[in-house]
């Protein structure tokens, strides 16, 4: 037998997920470390644990859940993926993105992703939010690789725009109306699990990068692929590496992730409704 497409798969995973969810959600929802807490903010939830999902990848880093929610956030019918799935857990490009084709089939139209990043411009602060502006790929790794299926996207999809301004303009207002500060910039997606160098760190900001991290650039090409309009925040948890004295640790950026969780949810939990 061939083995399945994607849309195959894609379309019995919506199958399945379908049987168990009251409506079609609109706006996807990714987490980042320590975010999961975002889920709080959901209303009249449906749980789906991610390995009762056929062809979903299975999350395994402490700290990420792996459930798949749908309910309402301020009305906005939403799914939201509690525990994502990075390339240094193993996973290919293309499982690590396989929920976003879920999502797009789903009726999602808008994504919002989080993360936790390092801060590579001096002038950002532990602690703060960053509008991701932009994305630099160091992952060197391409989820659209391989024979393109025109049902789901064209070939050579446009990233002139990978996080959409009209998103981001929602954002940027909403901050200013709920008095939180929202720096902006350029986020680069590196394939971890160490941490960076001081040297590659000096490399990334030579290149124009603003804040580094190990998610969310393969789930962005294919969800800009699938024609869905992304929005990106990270947290920004910590300094880069050979930017303060101190040393990097999985602690530190879920300390900070902990510290500004509340603060992360209301503005999430505020934009959502306009997405
Ligand atoms: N580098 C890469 N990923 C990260 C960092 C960092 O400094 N902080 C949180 N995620």
């Amino acid at each position: 037998m061939r083995e399945r497409s994607t849309e195959q798969r894609v379309m019995e995973a919506v199958r399945f997920i379908e049987e168990e969810i009251p409506y079609s959600p609109e706006v996807g929802l990714i987490l980042g470390s320590g975010l999961g807490v975002l889920a709080d903010a959901m209303e009249d939830v449906t749980v789906i644990h991610y390995e009762e999902i056929p062809h979903f990848p299975v999350s395994t880093v402490e700290g990420h859940a792996g459930e798949l929610l749908v309910g309402t956030i301020g009305g906005k019918k939403t799914v939201l993926m509690k525990g994502r799935f990075h390339l240094y857990e193993g996973y290919d490009v293309a499982s690590v993105s396989f929920p976003v084709r879920v999502m797009k089939a789903l009726g999602v139209r808008s994504l919002l992703v989080t993360n936790a990043a390092g801060g590579i411009n001096a002038a950002f602060e532990p602690g703060q939010l960053m509008l991701i502006r932009d994305h630099i790929n160091f992952m060197f790794r391409n989820p659209l690789i391989g024979p393109n299926e025109n049902a789901l996207g064209v070939r050579f999809p446009d990233m002139s725009e990978a996080y959409s301004a009209r998103l981001r303009t929602i954002a940027t207002e909403t901050a200013a109306e709920l008095g939180l500060e929202l720096r902006e910039g350029v986020y680069a997606g590196l394939l971890g699990p160490s941490y960076e160098t001081p040297a590659e760190i000096r490399m990334l900001r030579t290149i124009g990068a603003d804040a580094v991290g190990m998610s969310t650039v393969p789930e962005v090409i294919v969800a800009r692929h699938a024609g869905i309009e992304v929005l990106g925040i990270s947290c920004i948890t910590n300094m880069a590496a050979g930017m303060l004295e101190q040393h990097l640790s999985h602690a530190e950026v879920m300390d900070t992730a902990n510290r500004v969780k509340e603060r992360f949810l209301g503005l999430v939990a505020a934009i959502i409704p306009k997405l």
